[in-house]
């Protein structure tokens, strides 16, 4: 399949013609309120959204592991990477935040009463949302990738502004969110996101 027939979603689009169980839209809209908590919650909208994009036919609790991926940072705890220093791609830093949003998601949906498909089905995914691994993981690997190069240019340029990181730093983030993309329909996507965020923070920054 070629990404070209790919198209920028709808915001809370759902795909057209696909039937989901009441239990799903329940738990979404569920997810939906619940992911205000989060300082960034367009990205997350914004990662369901391109999950679906790329698998309209994806099951039901990776888009609900795609909405709350990283719940997380609402804990107060949690990993904290030093932006200026330690490489994005820090396994240490990734596979803690990773395990941690797994883990607060998977209480929270327990305490919502859902049912353990939901609980279950978003565990292996969250898990992966990083790195990918699996095909659900690469997937959504892929969403979150392009959810941040598409949303988060104006964070990149709070943390440079905000001397949290170097100018240089904040484009490696865009770099490794586009390079590390495993899904093959999901590149092309991600590279036209990453040069219109390269473009976007030049330009923010007066570049
Ligand atoms: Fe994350
Ligand atoms: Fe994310």
């Amino acid at each position: 399949m070629g990404s070209a027939v790919i198209a920028v979603p709808e915001p809370a689009a759902l795909p057209a013609g696909r039937v989901f169980s009441e239990e799903f839209l329940r738990v979404r809209d569920l997810a939906l309120d619940w992911i205000h908590a989060y300082y960034d919650v367009d990205h997350l909208r914004r990662t369901g959204d391109w999950l679906l994009a790329l698998g309209p036919e994806a099951a039901e609790p990776l888009v609900i592991a795609a909405l709350t991926h990283d719940m997380e940072r609402t804990v107060p705890g949690g990993p904290v990477i030093d932006k200026a220093n330690t490489p994005w791609d820090d396994p240490a830093y990734n596979t803690a935040h990773c395990n941690r949003s797994a883990a607060v998601v998977a209480k929270w949906l327990v305490g919502q009463g859902v049912s353990d498909r939901f609980v279950r089905g978003i565990h292996q995914p969250i898990l992966e949302h990083e790195f990918g691994g699996s095909a659900e993981g690469d997937l959504m690997q892929a969403a979150d990738s392009i959810s941040f190069l598409e949303t988060n240019r104006a964070l990149i340029v709070r943390w440079v502004q905000g001397r949290e990181c170097s100018l240089e730093k904040g484009r490696d983030k865009l770099r490794w969110m586009c390079d590390r993309v495993r899904l093959a329909r999901a590149r092309d996507i991600a590279r036209v996101q990453f040069q219109q965020a390269m473009a976007d923070v030049d330009q923010r920054l007066g570049l």
